[in-house]
Formats: structure tokens, sequence, C-alpha cells
């Protein structure tokens, strides 16, 4: 699923990035571009984040 249309940036690449190391939306801002333009996907971006970083 699309997060951030403006960047085509979906759920599975947010969770990559955050396997690979991202812990920010700022990181997150920079590796990917979520959230830099109309900044719509923030909040769903940022729960994506943190669902990934959160050991099950
Ligand atoms: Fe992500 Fe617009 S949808 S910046």
């Amino acid at each position: 699923m699309y997060v951030c249309l403006c960047q085509g940036v979906t759920d599975r690449e947010i969770r990559e990035a955050a396997e690979s190391g991202v812990s920010s939306m700022r990181q997150l801002g920079k590796e990917l571009g979520v959230g830099r333009q109309c900044g719509r996907c923030a909040c769903t971006a940022r729960d994506i984040l943190k669902e990934a970083r959160t050991p099950d």
C-alpha cells in the first residue's frame, strides 16, 4: 500500500528502512522523501515506523 503518494513510498519500503536503522521521521524523510511535500502521510508513516521498530 502506498503511504506517501507524493514520493510513491509504500509501507513495505518504510519497514525496510526501519530494519536498516531508520528510527525517526526526520531520517525517513532524508532516506525516502516521506513527508517532505504535502505532509499528509506523516501520521501513517510515523505509526508504521513505530510499529516496525517495536520488537514482538
Ligand atoms: Fe507524503 Fe505528500 S503524501 S508528502
